[in-house]
This record gives structure tokens, C-alpha cells and sequence, in this order.
């Protein structure tokens, strides 16, 4: 084994990558190539299923062709094909899996399915500063909040997670409260750059609970009773109210964060998913964990959010490290529902 192909079709991103385990250390990213679908979306204020499906049968194979020819090899030269098993929409990653599993059959290769999350949490160690193990990891996307504690390739331990909204999606929601379209948070944090953080007194949910679990749905909640008492106002304060909103969000994550390297007395964080390419967040993390000599690492801002690489990277340092093995059986289903402490199920 010593090429591996990744896809990444979960959501609304189709990404593909081929990394090379060959040499010493982690593996090494040859080339990756994605396809955002966010355009396409747009017009509809979120994420429809179906075409989200039909688009990535339309982009995987090309998106292929351009990885290998950046990387100066054939598919012939790929040992082993990875896709993204699940969580994510089912439709979208039947197609990842069929093609991935298609490809194999067609060169004669195994293939493996991936966890997404996996991929994000190991997605920091693609960056030159990459983290050593063990570290508390802030898991931060669309879908999901967790921290936890990472002890080596496939052997996590669920610290805290949100009981309701995660983080992404309290950006989201309250982007579009605030006319900010899709997707939303990016647009938030752009706006709120203009904006007085302290200008509205918005909820910090579970900020005292003394666990490590968050909830963000009473914080979409605060934000649509200020949009209706702002009424006519509103079109006026929305810098105002995104930085407030995302001054909310931010502080939880730090201050859990925080409290989950004093809970396991380790001292290397690593935050991974979509919202860890906010800027706020970042800065935030890196003066709280500063001050107590926490190194922190973050993924590529271009490997932040999904992506083929991260795919790659998974597969191959599972396979590496002899958690899981790819097959030639080339019978697949997708788990678009899989938490992440259950992998080994
Ligand atoms: O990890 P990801 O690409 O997809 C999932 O696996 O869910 O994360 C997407 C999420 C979205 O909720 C998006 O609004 C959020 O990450 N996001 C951001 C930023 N960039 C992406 N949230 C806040 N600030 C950003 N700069
Ligand atoms: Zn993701």
C-alpha cells in the first residue's frame, strides 16, 4: 500500500485527493482538487439533497483526472481507493461509495470506506506543524460540536457534544435570520468585522455546567426575539447583532476547550471542522491556550472545511496503523448517521 485515493462526497462538497504513505512519518498529500457546490445551492437558501447527488456523479470522475495529472501519476499507479462511509446525506454518499468502490473493481485495488469526522480530526496532521498524540480535539462543523480525547488513530474518547444545535449550525441559522443567505457562517464572520460584539447581551448556553457539553439552539432562538424587537431596525444593526452572535458561540467553545485540557491534563489542542477556519475563534483559542503553554493546531484553512485530503489521510493512516482493512468484496452501504465514538462498530 502505498498510494491512496481519496473522495469525499458527504455533503456539498465533492473533493478527491491522492496522498502517499511511502515515506517516513505521516503520510505526505501528492494533490487535491474540490468542487463546491455552494453556487448551485444558493438559490434555494441551503442544501437540496438531490442535486447535491447528482452533482457529485457529475464532478467525481473529472475531479479524479485533475488529481492525478497535478500528481504526475495514473490511476493504474493507485493502491488503494478510500470514500467517505458516512455520517452525511445518504444519497450523496452512495455516490462516493459507488464510484469508489466502481474504480476499485475497474483497476483491481481494495477500497475503504472513511469516517467523515475521522477525517476532519486527523485533517490537522496534513499541515507542516502537524500535532503528535495524544490531544483534546475540538470538532466544530455543520453537523457537529465534540471535543474529544484523542489518544492515537481510531482510539477516541468523547469528552462533551452538543445536545441539540452544533455550532456551524448556530452560524447558520442565525446568518439567516440575518438575510445572510447560505452558507451562513462565513458571511457572519465577515460582517461581524463591522460590528460591536458587546453591542447585544445574546445567551451563553451551559457556559457554568461544569460538564463539557454544549447547546446552541436557545442562542438561535435569542437572535430571531432580537431581529423581531429590532423590526425595522434591524437592516441597521445586523453587523451589531452577527458580532454579538458570534461572540456567543465563540466564548463557549473556548471556555469548554479550555476546561477539557484542564479536565485530561493534556497540552495540545486541535480544532478541525468548517468553523475552525473562523478568524475570531482562532484568535481566541490561541491567547486562551497561550497563557497555558497549550500548543494548538489548526488544519490548512483550505482543508478547514470537507475535502478529499482529509479522506485520504484517514484511510491511510488507519490502514497504517492496522485498525481496518481495505477489501475486494466492492459491497458497500453508507452510514449517514455514525457517531464517531462508534467506529469500531
Ligand atoms: O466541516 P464542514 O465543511 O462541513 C460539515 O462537515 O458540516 O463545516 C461547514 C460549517 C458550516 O456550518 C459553515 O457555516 C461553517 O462550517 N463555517 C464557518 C466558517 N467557515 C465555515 N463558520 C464560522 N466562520 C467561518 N469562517
Ligand atoms: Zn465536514
Amino acid at each position: 500500500m502505498r498510494r491512496v485515493l481519496g473522495i469525499e462526497s458527504s455533503c456539498d462538497e465533492t473533493g478527491v485527493a491522492l496522498v502517499d504513505t511511502g515515506g517516513p512519518g505521516v503520510p505526505r498529500l501528492l494533490a487535491h482538487a474540490l468542487h463546491s457546490q455552494v453556487a448551485m445551492h444558493q438559490a434555494y437558501g441551503g442544501v437540496v439533497p438531490e442535486l447535491a447527488s447528482r452533482d457529485h456523479i457529475r464532478r467525481i470522475l473529472p475531479l479524479a483526472t485533475e488529481v492525478m495529472a497535478r500528481a504526475g501519476c495514473t490511476l493504474g499507479e493507485v493502491d488503494v481507493v478510500a470514500y467517505t462511509r458516512g455520517p452525511g446525506l445518504a444519497g450523496a454518499l452512495l455516490v462516493g461509495a459507488g464510484v469508489g468502490c466502481a474504480l476499485g473493481a475497474a483497476l483491481g485495488k481494495p477500497v475503504i470506506g472513511v469516517h467523515h469526522l475521522e477525517g476532519h480530526l486527523l485533517s490537522p496532521l496534513l499541515s507542516a506543524d502537524a500535532p503528535e498524540f495524544p490531544f483534546v480535539a475540538l470538532l466544530v462543523s455543520g453537523g457537529h460540536t465534540q471535543l474529544m480525547q484523542v489518544d492515537g488513530v481510531g482510539r477516541y474518547a468523547l469528552l462533551g457534544e452538543t445536545i441539540d444545535d452544533a455550532a456551524g449550525e448556530a452560524f447558520d441559522k442565525s446568518a439567516k435570520l440575518l438575510g445572510l443567505g447560505y452558507p451562513g457562517g462565513p458571511a457572519l464572520s465577515r460582517l461581524a468585522q463591522q460590528g460591536d460584539p458587546e453591542a447585544f447581551k445574546l445567551p451563553r448556553p451551559l457556559l457554568h455546567s461544569g460538564d463539557l457539553d454544549f447547546s446552541f439552539a436557545g442562542l438561535k432562538t435569542a437572535v430571531l426575539t432580537q431581529c423581531k424587537k429590532l423590526g425595522d431596525e434591524l437592516s441597521q444593526r445586523t453587523a451589531d447583532l452577527a458580532a454579538s452572535t458570534q461572540a456567543a458561540i465563540v466564548e463557549v467553545l473556548v471556555k469548554k476547550s479550555v476546561a477539557a485540557l484542564d479536565d485530561t491534563g493534556l497540552r495540545r489542542l486541535v480544532v478541525a471542522g468548517g468553523v475552525g477556519a473562523n478568524r475570531l475563534l482562532r484568535e481566541q483559542l490561541n491567547a486562551a491556550c497561550a497563557c497555558r503553554a497549550v500548543r494548538v493546531h489548526y488544519p490548512e484553512l483550505d482543508l478547514c472545511t470537507d475535502n478529499g485530503a482529509m479522506i485520504a489521510m484517514a484511510a491511510a493512516m488507519r490502514l497504517q496503523a492496522g485498525v481496518q482493512q481495505a477489501d475486494t468484496a466492492y459491497a458497500f452501504d453508507v452510514r449517514p448517521r455514525w457517531p464517531l465514538h462508534d467506529l469500531a462498530s
